[in-house]
């Protein structure tokens, strides 16, 4: 696949590797919340036999911000989102949070870094002989909180989330959905300034998913908490990370707004996972060449956002093309917040046909990816 961006440029999309800021506008603390520098995990012994699950990452998370790591199954995101707690030891480099090099802390500032960061997981987590109270007393009694104490934050936990008239129930007796809910409810029990998500949607359906979704964004803006999350969905990070960073191999391929990545993908990598989140009809899907053959179409999508959004492109492109197109797909969506279109088209994949469209791209700005040829 290639990438065409006539007379636009990747807006403030860094570099491979670069360095991003999600510090949201008006936060002016100068420390990020966490700071990977040249951060890697290397299991196993140096050499022959080992294996480096994560290189040379340099990444901030700004406060307050929902940042997310995006990347296929193996990419190294779990690695990653576990050198932040010290679940995973790093081996070169650092990880920072808030200041602290969590490399360097001991047995005790381990356990107090931990009680600062909250954890929720993919298979929750909880503890299935314990009511769904008792799971949210867990870390403050480990804490050694005292009882009373205990009681009088549990409740509002539940409330929080939703599940005040489930304080009695066991896991076993609650939907993945509402055990989600208690494994964030936990996570927030010791009042942590940082949550952490391991694929927490990620055994949901679709609409459980979006609930817990906005559950986050609300825990968020209401407490302030940053959100460092990972996933595989492009859904997921588009509907409430403003900050995104690409994972692949171990390594950060791109980052930077949310909104920036998903309108200019600069990697094959994010675009893999932009065209799995664009659901192209399964027959289209399975139709599309990366390589022209004779009377082939080319396949494009146009990226409508901004200015571009409220301009009647498509009919001067056809117009301009002076050949047929073909509208495949297309979907008016938001993408943190801001609206957001695209449109798969086909037409002539002769020469003198790409060319004027090209040009009409150039002259209009319209942003554009070349997406495969169809016959
Ligand atoms: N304890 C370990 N020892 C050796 N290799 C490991 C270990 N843990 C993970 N790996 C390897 O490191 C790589 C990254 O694993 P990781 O679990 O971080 O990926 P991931 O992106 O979270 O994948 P998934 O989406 O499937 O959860 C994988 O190739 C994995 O096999
Ligand atoms: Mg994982």
């Amino acid at each position: 696949m290639t990438t065409q961006h006539p007379g636009q440029q990747a807006a403030a999309n860094t570099a491979a590797n670069g360095q991003f800021r999600s510090d949201p506008a008006g936060a002016t603390h100068s420390v990020p919340m966490v700071a990977f520098q040249g951060a890697g995990k290397r299991y196993g012994p140096a050499g022959e036999g080992g294996f480096t699950a994560v290189e040379s990452v340099d990444l901030t998370v700004g406060r307050g911000a929902i940042t997310g790591i995006i990347g296929r199954s193996g990419a190294g995101k779990s690695t990653l989102i576990r050198m932040v707690n010290g679940l995973e030891t790093v081996t070169s480099g650092k990880v920072l949070v808030d200041g602290v090099d969590v490399g360097a802390l001991g047995e005790d500032g381990l356990r107090s870094l931990r009680r600062q960061i909250g954890m929720i997981f993919q298979h929750f987590n909880l503890l299935s002989s314990r009511t769904a109270f008792d799971n949210v007393a867990l870390p403050l009694e480990i804490a050694g909180v005292d009882k009373k104490t205990i009681r009088t934050k549990v409740g509002p936990l539940l409330d929080l989330v939703g599940l005040g008239n489930k304080a009695g129930s066991y896991p076993s007796e609650l939907s993945g959905g509402q055990k989600q809910r208690i494994g964030i409810a936990r996570a927030l029990a010791t009042d942590p300034k940082l949550l952490l998500s391991d694929e927490a949607t990620s055994a949901l359906d679709p609409e459980t998913t979006q609930s817990i979704l906005e559950l986050l964004k609300r825990i968020n803006a209401e407490l302030g908490l940053t959100v460092l999350l990972i996933t595989h969905e492009m859904e997921v990070v588009k509907t409430i990370a403003s900050h995104v960073a690409v994972i692949d191999a171990g390594r950060i391929v791109e980052s930077g707004r949310t909104f920036d990545v998903y309108t200019h993908p600069q990697h094959d990598t994010t675009r893999t996972l932009l065209a799995s989140a664009l659901k192209l009809p399964q027959w289209l899907r399975s139709t599309v060449k990366p390589q022209p053959s004779a009377g082939a179409r080319v396949l494009v999508r146009l990226v409508f956002f901004g200015d571009t959004a409220f301009k009647p492109l498509t009919g001067r492109l056809v117009a301009e093309l002076d050949s047929d197109l073909n509208i495949l797909a297309g979907a008016i969506e938001e993408i943190a917040g801001e609206p957001f279109g695209s449109l798969v088209v086909s037409y002539s994949a002769e020469p003198d046909v790409v060319a004027r469209a090209n040009r009409f791209y150039a002259e209009t700005g319209l942003a554009t990816e070349v997406l495969g040829y169809v016959a």
